[in-house]
C-alpha cells in the first residue's frame, strides 16, 4: 500500500480542449493589448484595426469556450481552505465575465460612432444599430476606465495565486493547465 500521498496526485489535468482554450484566451488577450499599446504610441490606424479585429476574436473564442466550459466537466479542486476556493471560483467566474464584455463594450463604442468593424479585411461587422455619440462615449469608458482596470486587477490575482500555489504551496497546480 502506497500510504505516502506525494502531492503530483493531486494533478489532475483539465481536459486539452480546456487547456488550448485558456491559453489561447491568454494570448489573445495579450496581443489584443500589445495591438492598443502599439497603436497609442505609432498614431498608425492600422494597428486599432487590429486590436478591433483581435478583440472580436476573443470574443468568439470566450463564446466557444463557455459552451466547452459547460458541456466538459472541470477536474475536482485540488484540497484547499473553502474560502481560498471560493476566491478561486469568484475570480474564475469575474475573467470569464470581463473577457466577454471588454469586447462586447469595444464593437458597442465602435458601432454606436458609426464605424464597422474589419476582421482582418475578410469581412465586415456593420453599423448594425442607429449611431450615437453619447452612447459611444459611454461605452468608451466603460471600455477603457472601468473594464480594463478591473482585467488588470483580475488577472494580476490570478497569476499571484498561480505562482503561490507554484512556489508556496507546492502543490503542482499549474501542471493542471500545462
Ligand atoms: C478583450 C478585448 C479587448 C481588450 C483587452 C481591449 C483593451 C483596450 C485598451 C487597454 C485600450 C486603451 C485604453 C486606454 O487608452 O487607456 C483600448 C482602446 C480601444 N479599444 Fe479595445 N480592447 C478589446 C477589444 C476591443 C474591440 C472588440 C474593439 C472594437 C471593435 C475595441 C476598440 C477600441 C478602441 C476604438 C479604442 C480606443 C479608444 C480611445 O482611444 O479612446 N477594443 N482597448
Ligand atoms: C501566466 C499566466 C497564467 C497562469 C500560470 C495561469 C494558470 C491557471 C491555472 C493553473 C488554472 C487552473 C486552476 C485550477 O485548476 O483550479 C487557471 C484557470 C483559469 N485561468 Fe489562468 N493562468 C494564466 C493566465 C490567465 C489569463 C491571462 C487569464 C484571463 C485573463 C486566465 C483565466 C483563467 C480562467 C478564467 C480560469 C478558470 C478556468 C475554468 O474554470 O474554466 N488565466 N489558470
Amino acid at each position: 500500500m502506497n500510504q505516502a500521498q506525494p502531492t503530483a496526485t493531486y494533478v489532475n489535468k483539465w481536459s486539452a480542449i480546456s487547456r488550448l482554450f485558456h491559453w489561447v484566451s491568454a494570448l489573445l488577450l495579450l496581443v489584443t493589448w500589445i495591438m492598443i499599446f502599439t497603436y497609442e504610441n505609432t498614431d498608425d490606424s492600422f494597428y486599432i484595426g487590429l486590436h478591433k479585429a483581435f478583440g472580436i476574436s476573443l470574443l468568439l473564442w470566450m463564446i466557444a469556450r463557455v459552451i466547452s466550459r459547460v458541456f466538459i466537466k472541470a477536474p475536482p479542486p485540488v484540497p484547499m481552505p473553502k474560502w481560498q476556493q471560493m476566491i478561486s471560483k469568484l475570480s474564475h467566474f469575474a475573467l470569464y465575465a470581463l473577457l466577454i464584455a471588454m469586447p462586447t463594450a469595444g464593437l458597442l463604442m465602435s458601432v454606436y460612432g458609426g464605424r464597422a468593424v474589419s476582421m482582418f479585411g475578410l469581412f465586415e461587422i456593420p453599423v448594425f444599430v442607429t449611431p450615437d455619440r453619447g452612447l459611444a462615449r459611454l461605452f468608451n469608458d466603460v471600455h477603457t476606465d472601468i473594464i480594463w482596470n478591473l482585467i488588470l486587477v483580475f488577472t494580476a490575482l490570478h497569476i499571484a495565486a498561480a505562482l503561490y500555489h507554484q512556489f508556496i504551496k507546492k502543490d503542482k497546480l499549474i501542471n493542471r493547465m500545462m
